[in-house]
């Protein structure tokens, strides 16, 4: 080992030490984690969202009225429950949400994870470019970039535990959580996964996904109607 690998892998091996110091998230999917979720009951999780105006926002049916508000109908339990309890935690920053969950407790995070998954997920309306379908199907190895499907499940139906469903997304939202993913201003994520994926993404890049996850039609398509 010369020199300077010596003292880069010196400085990664810090790097590294410090992200573990102050883990990204708390939750972890560990056995007790697992049995909290099975317990999720969507009757109590519907009347929980009613008593604490989650409606207001993510409406009865878990798809927002406001294109910058995410839908969570159709989420996956795991997901949606990670999120909350983030949000709680202040892992992730919203002041809206941790307003909203901060009294709650985690089985009642259970019973709502389970109520907006076993809403119906919107309908996926976007179509994608051929260089867009290669970013979801095959990454690009060049910039580093994994698959999305490799991770949120070959439809974009999702994948396991925190690895969101993307189908029917809210447009706006999808965009500004990529780019708060890309700066790093999203740092919720366990082991930086979407990070590293979206650091390289262009803005036009994640436009385009975001197009192709939307509930809504890409822009042009909607002019013209
Ligand atoms: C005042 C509006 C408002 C209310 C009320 C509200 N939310 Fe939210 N919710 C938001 C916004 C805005 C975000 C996105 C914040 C961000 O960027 O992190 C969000 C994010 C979420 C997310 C993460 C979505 C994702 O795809 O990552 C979940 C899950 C969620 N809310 C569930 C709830 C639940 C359950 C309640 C009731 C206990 C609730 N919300 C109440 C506005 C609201
Ligand atoms: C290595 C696995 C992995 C890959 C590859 C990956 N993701 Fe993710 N993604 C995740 C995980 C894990 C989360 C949840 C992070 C958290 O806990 O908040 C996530 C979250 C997201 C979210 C936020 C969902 C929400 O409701 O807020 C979006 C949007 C997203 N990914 C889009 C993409 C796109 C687009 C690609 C491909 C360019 C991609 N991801 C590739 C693992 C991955």
């Amino acid at each position: 080992m010369n020199k300077i690998t010596l003292i880069s892998s010196a400085f990664a091996l810090v790097c590294s030490m410090s992200v573990a110091a102050e883990p990204s998230s708390n939750v972890a999917f560990d056995s007790a984690t697992r049995a909290l979720l099975a317990s999720g009951d969507p009757a109590k999780g519907k009347e929980i969202a009613a008593n604490n105006k989650c409606n207001k926002c993510h409406s009865e049916n878990g798809i927002a009225e406001d294109p910058d508000d995410p839908n969570i109908a159709g989420q996956l339990n795991s997901y949606v429950y990670k999120q909350l309890r983030d949000y709680q935690d202040k892992k992730r920053q919203s002041k809206d949400m941790l307003k909203r969950t901060k009294k709650l407790e985690k089985q009642d995070l259970a019973h709502l994870a389970a109520w907006y998954a076993s809403l119906p997920v919107p309908e996926r309306m976007g179509k994608a470019s051929d260089a867009t379908l290669q970013l979801i199907n095959k990454g690009d190895p060049k910039r580093m970039i994994k698959a999305c499907n490799s991770c949120h499940g070959r439809k974009g139906q999702g994948g396991k535990h925190d690895a969101a469903t993307l189908n029917g997304m809210s447009r706006g939202y999808f965009v500004t959580t990529l780019t708060e993913f890309k700066e790093g201003d999203r740092d919720n994520d366990i082991y930086s996964r979407m990070r590293n994926v979206a650091g390289p993404l262009t803005e036009a890049e994640i436009e385009a996904l975001a197009d192709y996850y939307a509930t809504t039609p890409p822009p042009e398509e909607a002019e013209e109607e």
